[in-house]
């Protein structure tokens, strides 16, 4: 985004995000500022392409209601997107979500409907949680004759990382070590592989999981809440390609806060999924699997506002 263009539309504030580098471990984290865009998290490109991906199959009828269950990040992105191209939006979400969420996606102009929590506290939020949510949200989806986002199960928010997150990382690096990324529904991590590994075939691919609940790398679930919000609800996700994945690296609450609030420090004042994935790259780096000089990429997922 050239400074000083002039945009008719805030969706083009999507993407084309910038990236940061720290020295660690004798080799380069590549962090990518993704918390930068309108809906101040990742989700911003995942909600455009579902929403313009419907539009063009014609599954969403011009003004009908879209409908989500989210953890709030997808909210805020949907609500961006839906007030952009004019359809009304209701967020379903846990009320184990921190309350900044749903107060940036009402001042946004969305509706939002919280579930009481299963088996989670305030601040940690199950799949157990998230299950509640999800089945609140069909149902409000059913009666309201709404158009159902669905973002573990839609395609095209994967689709979204593969053409835009992952050819924007290549053009800024053509030869990159690893690229791991904490996993909510899967589409940032394997959607951004799914079209780096075309071309960097060397490159590892990594998920980020919280400690006690890492069931990608074949742990079993002993800790359910942890404040990784958006990540790590201790099941597989229905579109997980295990075939892209190389490594995984477990991280705890306290190792994702101190990162985190490392990187406020630098002036990067983001959420615990980003402190994770920071934390875990450094680990990576330190690990002695890489070359030296390596380069790992990564993602800041979210402001530190929404907390
Ligand atoms: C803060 C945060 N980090 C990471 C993720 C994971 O993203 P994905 O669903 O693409 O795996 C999410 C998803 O909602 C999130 O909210």
């Amino acid at each position: 985004m050239p400074a000083g263009r002039r945009e008719n539309t805030v969706l083009s504030l999507i993407g084309a995000t910038r990236v940061v580098e720290i020295a660690a471990g004798g080799g380069t984290i590549a962090v990518k500022a993704e918390y930068l865009q309108p809906g101040g998290s990742v989700k911003d490109r995942a909600a455009r392409a579902a929403i313009e991906g419907a539009r063009a199959r014609g599954a969403l009828r011009p003004g009908q209601t879209v409908v989500e269950m989210t953890s709030g990040n997808m909210g805020a992105a949907l609500a961006v997107v839906c007030d952009a191209l004019a359809h009304p939006f209701v967020a379903v979400m846990s009320e184990g979500n921190s309350p900044e969420r749903a107060r940036m996606i009402r001042g946004l102009g969305a509706e939002v409907i919280l579930v009481p929590q299963v088996d989670g506290t305030a601040g940690c939020v199950t799949g157990g949680d998230i299950g509640a949510a999800a089945e609140r949200a069909r149902a409000v989806a059913r009666e309201r004759e709404a158009f159902y986002v669905d973002q573990f199960n839609n395609p095209d928010c994967f689709a979204a990382h593969e053409r835009t997150t992952g050819p924007e990382l290549r053009t800024a690096y053509p030869r990159l070590d690893a690229f791991l990324a904490c996993v909510g529904t899967g589409a940032t991590l394997i959607g951004t592989l799914r079209d780096l590994k075309r071309s960097q075939p060397q490159l590892i691919g990594v998920a980020v999981e919280p400690f006690g609940a890492a069931v990608l790398g074949g742990a079993t679930v002993t800790k359910p809440a942890h404040i990784l919000q958006g990540t790590g609800y201790g099941s597989t996700p229905p579109l997980w390609d295990a075939g892209l994945v190389d490594a995984f690296v477990t991280v705890s609450d306290q190792e994702a806060a101190d990162e985190r609030a490392a990187l406020g420090r630098r002036g990067l004042y983001v959420g615990f999924s980003s402190g994770a994935n920071v934390a875990a790259a450094r680990a990576l780096l330190a690990s002695g699997r890489l070359r030296a000089n390596a380069i790992v990429a990564t993602i800041l997922c979210d402001t530190g506002l929404k907390y």
